[in-house]
């Protein structure tokens, strides 16, 4: 048989081809398993030994040629393409630079770097963890062992596949595995503070998915709960700029907190706006919850490698959004991550505008 018709109608087939995806769908036509040419290989199974000989390399040629052609037709597409877009995505360095800088400090950004200058005074340094955790770190080490009903109220974000210790891997639900990760790094006595962002599957005007916390871990050998309502007290005056801080303790549960306690900050009503500060207990307002904390419990330094009958110290987490938000005046979170200009021209910061305890921690730009 001769097969140069069907060789040369292919041949010019592939030399039109005008797109990848056109070639493509020519290759799968000729050499795809239900191909044209693929079929004509088949045929040669049934052919006796003599015929075989004659026929075998012919269609071995086209084959090949067919296959030539595909693979320099794509090539050429391909630089063509590349070309193409080269061209369109120049870049005129010659134009002028924008008169100002169009940029702004995100508030969040803002608000972590104020956190960090104020806990750096208190003699906090800042440590940090991965977001992509293993369940130990998040969960087991911090008391809370797999079927702990506190794990079902994390909302976690879960990867497919273990790591190789066969832990489940997640995204942190919250900072406090870098307590973890910290007290089995650097032993004790310990004073740091650790921001970053953390995930819960949760979404609406005051929870995103995606949000931070701060966590503060102080371990030492004569840490009372004393010493954890003076150190919240002070960063909030601090954080908020005014004395007039007033802080409500409640008891609560955290399974790595023995004690437990959730703090409020106590807001007025100034125009029918909520301003920090204040006594809500003695006038118009109300309390609005900014914390978890408590003393670190046992269970949580033993893990840690650390002897609980020598080690104490007091822990907690803190919503930054939630206290950008009070601190400035935002009402929807949502609007934090929307990465929309206009939000962060409004409340954005200049790069200049470095906190200080001495200039203050937090002058709107
Ligand atoms: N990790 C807790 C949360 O995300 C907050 C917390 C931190 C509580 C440290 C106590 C101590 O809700």
């Amino acid at each position: 048989m001769d097969y140069a018709a069907t060789g040369q109608e292919a041949l010019s087939r592939i030399a039109e081809a005008s797109d990848l995806d056109t070639l493509e769908a020519l290759r799968v036509e000729f050499l795809g398993k239900q191909g044209s040419i693929s079929g004509l290989l088949k045929t040669l199974g049934k052919l006796d030994p003599e015929a075989r000989k004659v026929e075998g390399p012919k269609i071995h040629g086209l084959r090949e040629s067919v296959s030539d052609a595909l693979a320099a037709r794509k090539d050429a597409l391909e630089t063509a393409a590349l070309d193409a877009r080269l061209a369109d995505e120049t870049i005129d360095l010659s134009l002028p630079a924008p008169e100002a800088p169009r940029g702004t400090v995100h508030p969040i950004s803002q608000v972590m770097d104020e956190i960090a200058e104020i806990f750096a005074d208190l003699g906090f340094s800042v440590a940090t963890g991965p977001e992509i955790e293993d369940d130990w770190h998040n969960f087991t080490a911090l008391n809370m062992p797999e079927s702990h009903p506190a794990r079902a109220m994390h909302d976690t974000f879960y990867f497919p596949d273990r790591d190789a210790q066969n832990r489940e891997m997640l995204l942190r639900t919250h900072t406090s595995p870098v307590q973890m990760r910290t007290m089995l790094q650097q032993g004790a006595p310990l004073r740091i503070i650790a921001p970053g962002r953390v995930y819960r599957s949760d979404s609406d005007a005051t929870h995103t998915p995606m949000f931070h916390q701060v966590e503060g871990l102080v371990i030492d050998k004569q840490v009372h709960l004393g010493h954890l309502k003076w150190t919240l007290e002070t960063f909030l005056k601090a954080f908020f700029e005014r004395e007039d801080i007033v802080l409500r303790l409640r008891p609560s549960y955290f399974p790595f907190t023995e004690p437990s306690v959730e703090a409020d900050i106590g807001f007025t009503l100034i125009d029918g706006k909520r301003v920090i500060g204040g006594d809500p207990s003695k006038g118009e307002g109300g309390w609005m919850e900014v914390l978890g904390s408590g003393m670190v419990n046992r269970r949580v330094i033993e893990f840690a490698g650390l002897d609980p009958n020598e080690w104490q110290g007091f822990a907690f987490g803190i919503g930054i959004d939630r206290l950008a938000m009070l601190k400035y005046g935002m009402d929807d979170l949502r609007a934090f991550f929307d990465g929309d200009v206009r939000w962060l021209s409004h409340y954005g910061f200049s790069a200049l505008d470095v906190p200080t305890l001495s200039g203050g921690v937090g002058t709107p730009a």
